[in-house]
């Protein structure tokens, strides 16, 4: 019987769907291969290419064990096509084709909009790759240089999900996109991807942190409301992407979690109690509280961001559609057709702030970045735990939702962190109290010099509590002497 739970590895491209009996679809992805290695070599992690890492591998999608762990050298990582088991039934649950079975082709008419779902989902996989680039190389630890280089090779794989629905459902049209892929770059000027939180830069590991923490957590999202999608290849790739993804939040929360406690521990080992002694606190080598939170201040709304206008027609229509649902969309109480509902949406109306009830349909933009925001505001009361039990006197805080914007609302407006209106001088004399200015952008940059030997940190940021896989603290996650 055909094993669709654990992997086939005995072909060039893993896979849990069959791939062998489909030899044109085999030799389209195998065309693609090589671009993919090229793509990986010129633009995934800069050095490190040769030393072996100690990475997991998915070899089933069974939710109980589906990873396996062992050096790898990163060009020779097994990117696989995984999708999660089929569900007997599984029918479209929300939208006009609500209560029909799952397609498992694409209907037609719907070809165009899901192509454009799958290919803006396809484009921030490498582009997050290429915006980490170069980290390896200040990683202050051989645990965090594993973590970054495991959420690395995921996202390749991420890519590949993508290219595949592309390669399987799209035909030639969806062969072209899947090339495009691995054309356009991240910040290129010319060809940049196509979504703007992917084509910032990642300077440094705290900006990874946040990255992982915010704009992979929007991933999930994103994920979440495609993986209700009634075009079931599609669910079924999200849900096993979904499994990934909670290592990437993992890494980002426990990332700023231990720079936060190393902050900590050093002012108190000083005997410093304001965490507003900048000077001070920073001459012990570590990342003062403020800063931390201006680092907030920037990656929090560039994933704002990526939920789009508050109001657009295109969500509407690919809910109507049955294509991306809501977040955890089959366990809301309500009609799922979202016909007569409204949903309350922050506003500018006459020059202030407002709350206005709008169509739920054309609000989902607004509504799933209002299930984002509260995903995001439990982890930042971790954080505030640390620092509280600690027993410093200082509160991270998500700014409000009109600081720093650049699509929707927002955009043409400054606001402070706690939602005042500002004029345009005005800001510019606040700016550098909540944003990073460039002297501690150099700041933080001093800090970031790599610690390669096993067991040993960077000044700056506290050990994990547990180690990847069980291994001990100094275990040698990246066999850099090789
Ligand atoms: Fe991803
Ligand atoms: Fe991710």
């Amino acid at each position: 019987m055909l094993d669709l739970i654990n992997v086939d590895y005995s072909t060039q491209i893993p896979n849990n769907v069959d791939l062998a009996s489909d030899r044109q679809l085999l030799r389209a992805l195998e065309k693609w291969h090589p671009g993919y290695i090229d793509w990986w070599k010129a633009m995934g992690p800069d050095g490190f290419q040769e030393q072996l890492v100690y990475l997991r591998t998915a070899v089933s999608v069974d939710p109980k064990g589906w990873a396996k762990f062992g050096y790898v050298k990163m060009p020779e990582y097994r990117w696989g096509i995984l999708l999660a088991p089929q569900e007997e039934g599984r029918k479209v649950n929300f939208g006009q084709h609500m209560g029909e079975p799952a397609w498992q082709e694409i209907p037609g008419e719907y070809r165009a909009m899901l192509r454009r779902l799958v290919v803006i989902q396809g484009d921030t996989e490498p582009a997050s790759v290429e915006q980490q680039r170069h980290l390896g190389k200040t990683a202050p630890s051989l645990y965090d240089m594993r973590n970054l280089f495991q959420v690395n090779v995921e996202e390749g794989r991420h890519l590949w999900a993508m290219v595949y629905l592309l390669h399987k459902y799209f035909g030639r049209d969806g062969r072209e996109e899947a090339d495009e892929l691995l054309v356009r770059r991240s910040g290129d000027k010319d060809k940049p991807r196509m979504l703007g939180a992917f084509n910032e830069e990642t300077p440094d590991w705290l900006s990874f942190f946040m990255f992982t923490f915010f704009t992979d957590r929007d991933g999930k999202m994103q994920l979440e409301s495609l993986a209700q999608s009634g075009f079931d290849p599609l669910s079924r790739t999200c849900r096993f992407m979904l499994t990934e993804e909670a290592h990437h939040m993992f890494v980002g929360e426990t990332g700023v979690g231990r720079t936060i406690q190393r902050t900590c521990e050093a002012m108190k080992a000083a005997g410093i109690e304001d965490p507003n002694d900048i000077a001070r606190i920073r001459a012990l080598g570590v990342i003062d509280l403020p800063t931390v939170q201006k680092k907030l201040n920037v990656h929090y709304p560039l994933t704002l961001d990526l939920f789009g206008a508050e109001i657009s027609t295109n969500s509407a229509n690919f809910y109507n559609a049955g294509l991306k649902g809501r977040f955890q969309e089959t366990k809301i109480d309500d009609d799922h057709r979202l016909t007569n509902s409204t949903y309350p949406v922050l506003k500018m109306v006459d020059g202030k702030i407002a709350k206005v009830d709008e169509p739920a349909l054309t609000a989902l933009n607004m509504r799933l970045r209002d299930d984002y925001t509260e995903d995001c505001a439990k982890g930042v009361e971790r954080w505030n735990k640390i620092i509280e039990k600690e027993g410093i006197n200082f509160r991270l805080d998500l700014p409000h939702v009109a600081f720093n914007r650049r699509i929707g609302e927002f955009r043409n407006i400054n606001a402070t962190p706690a939602g005042i209106l500002l004029s345009d001088t005005d800001w510019a004399k606040v700016r550098d109290d909540y944003l990073p200015s460039s002297s501690d952008g150099d700041f933080i940059a001093s800090l970031m010099k790599p610690a390669y030997e096993p067991g040993q940190y960077a000044s700056w940021i506290a050990p994990p509590r547990i180690g990847i896989d069980s291994k001990s603290g100094d275990f040698e996650y990246v066999k850099i002497a090789a």
